[in-house]
């Protein structure tokens, strides 16, 4: 985890490129280096909509593109502002369905300014695949990423 997260650092740092560049290849770093992450990506308010739009992601193409507040995992994130890990995304019953091969989440907020901004949402095709390093690493990045916004 430490060396992961000090080639995320890297990335973030780098002068030459935008934001959703970096973005993106923090997703292909995370979807690469950690073999029970399968789609990720982020998913950032709206203006000023309660609605959240697809960012920067890797996996799967997502019918998701916009999701309204309270919606799904992502929707109760982007109202709650806390980390939301769900081990068995079959027994939610506001959940809405990137992948019929996803078993377990995670979605994690992103703050800026005490804003609840975005978010960062990993699916996983493997049951109860999300730990607490996974939350606290996610949890570091969204603040890393805050930074940078
Ligand atoms: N499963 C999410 C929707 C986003 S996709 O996973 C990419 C949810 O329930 O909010």
């Amino acid at each position: 985890m430490i060396e992961l997260k000090k080639r995320l650092e890297v990335i973030l740092a780098a002068s030459t490129e935008n934001t959703q560049a970096k973005l993106k290849k923090i997703c292909q770093v995370l979807n690469t280096e950690l073999p029970y992450f399968d789609w990720t990506g982020f998913y950032f308010r709206d203006g000023h909509k309660e609605e959240l739009v697809l960012g920067p992601y890797v996996g799967a193409e997502t019918d998701h593109v916009w999701i309204p507040f309270g919606k799904g995992i992502c929707g109760q994130v982007a109202v709650s502002g806390e980390t939301f890990m769900v081990p068995d995304v079959s027994a939610q019953e506001n959940y809405l369905a990137c992948s019929t091969e996803t078993k377990s989440e995670i979605v994690v907020p992103i703050f800026k300014n005490g804003k609840n901004i975005g978010q960062i949402d990993i699916d996983s095709h493997t049951p109860n695949a999300f730990s607490e390093d996974d939350r606290q690493l996610l949890e570091w990045l969204a603040a890393k990423v805050a930074e940078i916004l």
